[in-house]
């Protein structure tokens, strides 16, 4: 596909994440992950690594660890807006439109840059080592905010790793009570369900059975023109 081909074929779409695709072909994301990736937790090195990314949209960080070496990355997502555990005050109002074509921006987004990620439809409510296989890595971000149940999604990222999970997810501290696991719940007016606090979001990791769980700095992604929400996030990591 020419340069000018792929742009066209781009900007046929909305897009969730902005790609660098090569040759100046860059998809126009809602959110820009480029430039910030230090800082959420991937390590630099997943030289020989079975990855797996869950929620992976139109598969920023899927590529991500492919370039950092991986020796096969898995990325799941679901096709149908409908079976996204939408809140009934939203589930009929929302345009959709972001969800619809997820699975054809992947495929052009793949294609473009050559990847081999192996992108599969499965919920994380559903991901099953058996099916699956087994990850050394495995990346999940900003998708808990999104699910009525969460902490069945830790328990099943713990079933298919072997080796290090990171979580990245929003985070709003509860002052004055810092220390104690809580979490704001939504469900109504955003498309959020449970937005926890630090220590709730190491809690998740450790009662799904990951050991050493660590928490990274808060952080902020920059504004994009246009985007809708900047909120704070942090990375959690748990070993297995
Ligand atoms: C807000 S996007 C985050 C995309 C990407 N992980 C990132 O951090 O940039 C949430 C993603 O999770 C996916 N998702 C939501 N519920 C899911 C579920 N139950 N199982 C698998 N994926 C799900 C959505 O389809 C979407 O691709």
């Amino acid at each position: 596909m020419t340069t000018d081909h792929l742009q066209d074929a781009i900007d046929r779409y909305p897009w969730y994440h902005t790609l660098d695709l090569g040759n100046g072909a860059v998809t126009r994301g809602m959110f820009d992950h480029r430039g910030q990736e230090d800082r959420y937790g991937m390590p630099a090195d997943l030289g020989g690594k079975r990855c797996l990314d869950v929620g992976t949209m139109d598969g920023f960080w899927a590529f991500a660890m492919e370039r950092r070496g991986a020796a096969s990355v898995t990325a799941v997502d679901l096709e149908d807006p409908e079976a996204l555990d939408w809140p009934a005050s939203l589930r009929h109002r929302i345009r959709k439109t972001m969800d619809e074509t997820k699975g054809e921006r992947f495929e052009l987004a793949r294609r473009a840059l050559g990847s081999s990620v192996d992108r599969r439809l499965c919920s994380v409510y559903d991901l099953d080592s058996a099916e699956l296989g087994t990850f050394d890595f495995v990346f999940c971000s900003d998708m808990l905010v999104h699910l009525k149940d969460p902490m069945t999604a830790v328990e099943r990222l713990r079933g298919v790793c072997t080796g290090t999970a990171v979580v990245v997810n929003p985070v709003k501290e509860q002052f004055p009570f810092r220390r104690r696991p809580l979490a704001q719940f939504d469900g109504v007016d955003e498309f959020e369900w449970w937005v926890p606090n630090r220590a709730a979001l190491v809690r998740m990791l450790e009662a799904a059975g990951f050991a050493d769980v660590r928490c990274g700095p808060e952080f902020a992604l920059p504004a994009v023109a246009g985007g809708p929400w900047k909120g704070r996030r942090r990375w959690v990591r748990g070993q297995v």
